[in-house]
């Protein structure tokens, strides 16, 4: 019979502890995969202003959202605003005619719930009309009417009650035969949001993000933060006031914002949930994604670009004798949000005309508001010349804090819980803004949980840190992996989302220094056989002079969206690539890549020419099934008819890869020789408690008995613990996490970590 091996952690509480940022744990919100309108935000319909249009997405307009019966005609001539610029004209004339709103897949509707129902309509001139307002579900119908008999735009507001609990209800307006109205604006909105708020958000997501208790929520992005272009840079001011009055935008994410959901609304809703706002503004440049490169706001609107900014400050704090404090008053908060940390850009191009606009705001913001903590930002990220320049542009500003950003494998994750162990003391504090391990199984919230050990370990220099993205609506996403999938009826949190919830709900406030002995150690299974294949996304590719080292292969012509897997296969040791590849026809956007190495049942990895819509030259990995980015991308882009001699030389089992391209090494991977960490520990004390927290995580295979002691040798007591475990890919996107948190037995200073766990214990 083998015995469990033990390991010891002994915590040196005879060490001086490392204080901890009391901010560290938060949440990232950005209005991406309909987080926001048909998620987070509570109305009912969709295009409730009829303002979508083909900016928004391919085929949208007006009516999009809408079902139409009889004479409904669209007009924009004096229109409810200029930020609702269309409204429905509903002509009786040849009989009732009606519009019918089915909502964001479908209005959920609670037998007996009360729903708040505002519309903006008006009549001809000394004429008068009803207006039949339904909530309609398969189970019956209520219904309310409105004696319409303005000729000016006149909010009606009702109350009615849901009828039936149905997920596939209808909003419908109506009029009778011979009467004519014209709808501006139509909108439900269920009383019962949270906190009963009204233009309040849905119950169950926000309650869902509360229960995470973050200490600070960042919003309204990434890249919705700075937009697509000049007009599509996110604008406080036009977020706030009226629902019908502010400036709505195209998303580009691909669908509308009606800013519903708006700023006022996030620093109330970071203070129901007792986290302090951390706004982020476009440095006045925009996402760097923009085809022909970022665009940025004229020097000659600098200056009131920066009031703007300096505009948000006095919102969220200022007195009720200053205009914007008095503002936030007039919207019902006298009191004010105590805004700390101000965000200026996001994964910007470090290039001078971002450093121009950044210094000037920056200097500005530093001078009126000493007191407001900037954070800075350094590129899309975590190493590369935006992230180097970044850095540096910082230190140079003094700055006071630094996004870093990090979608990476999990195997990226376990070799980096030290990436904060020798970071500089001195200079700016570190906001890990948007991390996540490209995945919703077990083996990705355990990745992250260990580099989150690493960032409370570090938590004196890393200040905050959020995953990201937050909200992913199902059949609505841009984005996957992401923290809390939904659709109209259930929260479905994933497996990181616990993750989460374990380290915010036991946060510390100081790390303990612990020591670890004899932990499991982890080593990656070489792969033994090398494989070729090439894949075409979009592009007709011919490839000659094939070969995988002296095996010579015919040539291979694939059309688009094809994918060949070459007969050859070699030791996966050390081998050389060969082809010369020419792009014979095909989409201006398109791709084409080298495949290699354990092909389909291990690492493997591809260089793909024109990746990004045509704009980069990736080396991409995949460890475990995960991809993910091996070297910063090249800007690069295909051209039709030009040959490209490719080489790729594999040496080290894949540790070493030179990439040429016409014979020059155009990228080099060299592995770090970092070590998988897949046992890491990190342990918080709490000076308003006498609770001392050990995490552990075991991403190994086998179990583990850990026995706790201190410095001086006395046993720990264990009086509680929890813990997250599985098989390690169990858990996917849009799919009830297969397993929560559960409680453990624990008596004494011994317990036992299960393989791939995460456990949190008090002692
Ligand atoms: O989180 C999704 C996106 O990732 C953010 O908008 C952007 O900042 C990053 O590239």
């Amino acid at each position: 019979m083998t015995s469990t091996p033990v390991t010891t952690l002994t915590i040196r509480d005879d060490l001086p502890a490392r204080a901890i940022s009391p901010d560290l744990w938060g949440v990232f919100f950005e209005d991406i995969n309909h987080a926001a309108d048909g998620g987070l935000y509570a109305e009912l319909v969709q295009n409730r202003s009829f303002a979508y249009s083909h900016a928004d997405h391919h085929g949208w307009g007006p009516l999009t959202a809408w079902r139409r019966h009889g004479r409904v005609e669209i007009h924009h001539t004096t229109p409810l605003s200029d930020r609702s610029p269309n409204y429905v004209r509903l002509f009786g004339d040849h009989g009732p005619a009606w519009i019918a709103n089915d909502g964001f897949d479908g209005i959920l509707i609670e037998a007996g719930g009360d729903y708040d129902v505002t519309v903006f309509a008006r009549t001809g001139e000394g004429a008068s009309a009803r207006l039949t307002l339904s909530l309609e579900t398969t189970g019956g119908a209520t219904q309310c009417s409105l004696v319409v008999d303005q000729p000016q735009w006149t909010r009606y507001r009702t109350r009615m009650t849901g009828p039936a609990s149905a997920a596939d209800a209808a909003f419908r307006l109506e009029v009778a035969n011979g009467e004519t109205v014209d709808v501006g604006y139509a909108s439900v909105m269920p009383v019962d949001t949270f906190r009963r708020t009204p233009n309040g958000l849905r119950s169950d997501l926000a309650q869902a993000i509360a229960d995470i208790r973050p200490r600070f929520a960042r919003f309204p992005g990434g890249c919705v933060a700075h937009g697509l272009g000049l007009d599509n840079l996110y604008r406080w001011k036009g977020t706030i006031g009226d629902p019908h009055e502010r400036h709505q935008d195209f998303n580009l994410w691909g669908y509308h914002q009606s800013m519903g959901l708006g700023y006022f609304e996030y620093f109330l809703f970071c203070e129901q949930i007792g986290a302090t706002p951390l706004p982020i503004l476009a440095a006045g440049v925009c996402c760097q994604n923009l085809v022909g490169g970022p665009d940025a706001v004229p020097l000659d609107q600098l200056d009131a670009y920066i009031q703007d900014v300096l505009d948000l400050v006095e919102f969220a704090n200022g007195g009720l004798d200053t205009p914007w404090g008095s503002r936030r008053a007039e919207l019902g908060h006298p009191a004010p949000f105590g805004l700390r940390y101000l965000g200026l850009g996001n994964e910007d191009k470090i290039d001078a005309t971002f450093r121009n606009r950044f210094e000037a705001i920056f200097r500005r913001v530093r001078e009126a508001h000493p007191e407001i903590e900037v954070v800075g930002t350094a590129g899309p990220s975590p190493f590369g010349s935006d992230y180097d320049n970044g850095w540096e542009f910082a230190r140079e500003l003094g700055v006071d804090v630094v996004d870093e950003h990090m979608y990476k494998s999990p195997k990226w994750f376990f070799e980096n819980t030290g990436r904060y162990d020798s970071y500089d003391r001195s200079g700016p504090h570190v906001y890990v803004g948007e991390y996540g391990s490209w995945g919703n199984r077990l083996l990705n919230a355990l990745a992250e949980a260990a580099f989150m050990t690493g960032l409370e370990r570090n938590g004196d220099v890393v200040r905050l840190a959020s995953y990201a993205p937050l909200l992913a609506k199902k059949g609505h996403t841009q984005w996957v992996p992401d923290l809390i999938y939904f659709d109209n009826e259930r929260v479905l949190p994933s497996l990181n989302y616990f993750v989460q919830q374990l380290f915010a709900r036991t946060a510390g406030t100081a790390s303990v220094q612990v020591e670890v002995d004899s932990p499991p150690g982890y080593t990656r299974p070489a792969q033994g056989t090398a494989r070729l294949a090439f894949q075409s996304s979009g592009l007709d590719v011919r490839f000659e002079n094939v070969a995988l080292d002296d095996h010579q292969v015919d040539d291979v012509i694939l059309s688009p969206d094809g994918r060949f897997e070459t007969p050859t296969s070699t030791s996966a040791d050390e081998y050389t690539i060969r082809a010369t590849a020419t792009v014979l026809s095909g989409d201006a956007e398109g791709n084409f890549a080298v495949q290699f190495g354990a092909l389909g049942s291990g690492d493997s990895f591809e260089w793909n020419f024109g990746s990004w819509r045509n704009r980069s030259l990736t080396a991409f990995v995949s460890w475990d099934g995960f991809r993910d980015e091996l070297l910063e991308p090249r800007p690069f882009r295909t051209e039709i008819g030009r040959p490209y001699e490719i080489e790729i030389r594999v040496s080290d089992r894949g540790h070493d890869i030179e990439y040429r391209l016409d014979g020059e090494v155009v990228q080099h991977f060299r592995d770090a020789g970092l070590a998988e960490n897949r046992f890491s520990v990190s342990v918080v004390a709490d000076s308003a408690t006498p609770r001392t927290t050990v995490r552990i995580v075991n991403a190994t295979d086998a179990p583990r008995k850990v026995a706790i002691v201190n410095a001086s040798g006395r046993r720990a007591d264990l009086t509680g613990a929890v813990t997250l475990s599985g098989e390690w890919d169990a858990g996917d996107a849009f799919e009830p996490a297969p397993c929560q948190p559960q409680p453990v037995e624990v008596a004494g200073s011994e317990l036992t970590v299960p393989a791939f766990s995460f456990t949190v214990a008090d002692v």
